[in-house]
């Protein structure tokens, strides 16, 4: 029995079964090293508790798969829809985002019963599905996978923050890389002309990255990699903080207001320049890509630069160019590198660099929908649609990204000034011919 969801992937109930054993499993994985204080703190309002990602997760597969289709569907706990549903006004009241630091109970053990218990619900389900139901259910099951996905990265952007406010500054994992450099930043040409933009063929894909359609691009040209801490370095030491002209009204006022003088997990000690990662508060390094900057800060370094930010058409044609594929196979600094940090540019090979993991990619566009959107109907269109509004697109994931999570047309977002998604900087400028 096979079942082919609204993008044509193919799932039978053991393909299915066996998916969701995994991408589970790694939640669970990534939240191990972690206590049970440590998945209790919300350290500010964007935040939010690791073991509130590991039941918020399980939620969604309660709410949008169980409810609907187990027989004699009972909520393992009613209260659990309210304080674990996220943003779904369409599912009912929810709780306050920014109080989920205060939810002591459920503890974290708490959280993995509700988490047992729906995967054994989730397994009995799979088990009696008929043909006809699978296929209605496949797409759903599967957006659930992404939405895991999806928070297995929040799960670890937040957790660094959380750990970045502890006096003692520990570390989530390991040891960080060594001191290394990157190679000369490149250039790589693009033609322009009309192109096509947008998720095409039969894997998944989220809503915003559709419907494929046409874009007119001037010929351009791109970074072979992402700004280094060496390069922004040089953008601070020559007042790139302190001189308004390379920022835009907003960013002047923000980091006016908030006294931004350097990447959001920067400390100087010393006259040295310290930054906290997952592995702790360590030197520095010139060598690896910036990040935790805002957008604010990546399009006034452009501006220092004498370049600007690729839009988010020009990221993607670059990046079908550059990998000669339309596919979603691919390679990079992702989570399964477990580096947990953006890591040096390999050796320039004429090519494109670092387009996915290490840093997700400030783009100049806006988040919008883009030509003939419409997101589903019912709760589930909530998922993106709704967030189409002052927010602008990153590409490419970042070394927290799971694997097989970043894909070509992958539309992220964020607030002009957000900081603390693993967020860095690749220039653009225009080409020769423009
Ligand atoms: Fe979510």
């Amino acid at each position: 029995m096979t079942s082919t969801t609204d993008l044509g992937q193919s799932w039978d109930p053991n393909t299915l079964q066996s998916r969701y054993d995994e991408v589970r499993a790694y939640t669970e994985t990534l939240a191990a090293p972690l206590s049970p204080e440590d998945q209790t703190v919300q350290s500010m309002p964007d935040v939010s508790p690791t073991k509130w990602h590991r039941a918020h997760v399980t939620w969604f597969f309660e709410t949008f798969v169980l409810a609907d289709n187990e027989p004699a569907f009972t909520p393992f706990q009613d209260k659990y829809w309210f304080l674990f549903n996220s943003y779904y006004e369409g599912i009912g009241p929810r709780y306050s985002r920014p109080d989920r630091g205060l939810i002591s109970r459920p503890g974290a053990h708490d959280v993995g019963v509700y988490r047992s218990n729906v995967d054994d619900r989730m397994r009995d389900l799979l088990a009696i599905l008929d043909e006809g139901t699978l296929s209605k259910l496949a797409s759903t099951i599967e957006l659930g996978f992404h939405h895991e996905q999806q928070h297995q990265e929040l799960l670890l952007m937040d957790i660094k923050h959380v750990l970045s406010r502890n006096p003692l500054q520990p570390a989530y994992a390991g040891s960080p890389t060594e001191t290394a450099q990157s190679d000369a930043l490149g250039w790589v040409e693009v033609d322009g002309g009309l192109v096509e933009v947008g998720h095409e063929g039969d894997g998944f894909c989220f809503d915003n990255e559709l419907p494929r359609h046409e874009q007119w691009l001037r010929p351009f040209r791109i970074a072979d990699r992402l700004v280094t801490n060496g390069e922004w370095l040089e953008f601070m030491a020559d007042g790139g903080y302190r001189r308004h002209e390379f920022w835009l009204s907003d960013g002047w006022a923000r980091i006016q207001a908030e006294g931004w003088q350097a990447p959001f997990y920067w400390t100087e000690i010393d006259g040295v320049w310290f930054e906290h990662t997952l592995h702790g508060t360590w030197p520095v390094n010139p060598g690896v890509p910036v990040s935790h900057v805002s957008f604010y800060e990546a399009e006034a370094y452009a501006s220092w630069a004498g370049k600007r930010l690729p839009s988010e058409a020009e990221w993607e044609h670059a990046a079908r160019v550059s990998t000669g594929s339309t596919t979603e196979k691919v390679s990079g600094n992702l989570a399964n590198t477990t580096s947990w940090h953006p890591e040096p540019a390999v050796p320039a090979t004429g090519g494109l660099r670092q387009m996915f993991g290490d840093c997700w990619e400030w783009t100049s566009s806006a988040y919008h929908p883009y030509p003939g959107f419409r997101p589903p109907a019912g709760a589930i269109g909530e998922y993106n649609g709704k967030f189409m509004s002052n927010q602008m697109v990153l590409r490419g994931g970042c070394a927290l990204t799971p694997a097989g999570h970043a894909r070509a047309t992958y539309r992220n977002f964020f607030p002009h000034a957000s900081r603390w998604a693993l967020s860095g900087v690749r220039l653009a400028d225009d080409g020769a011919a423009a």
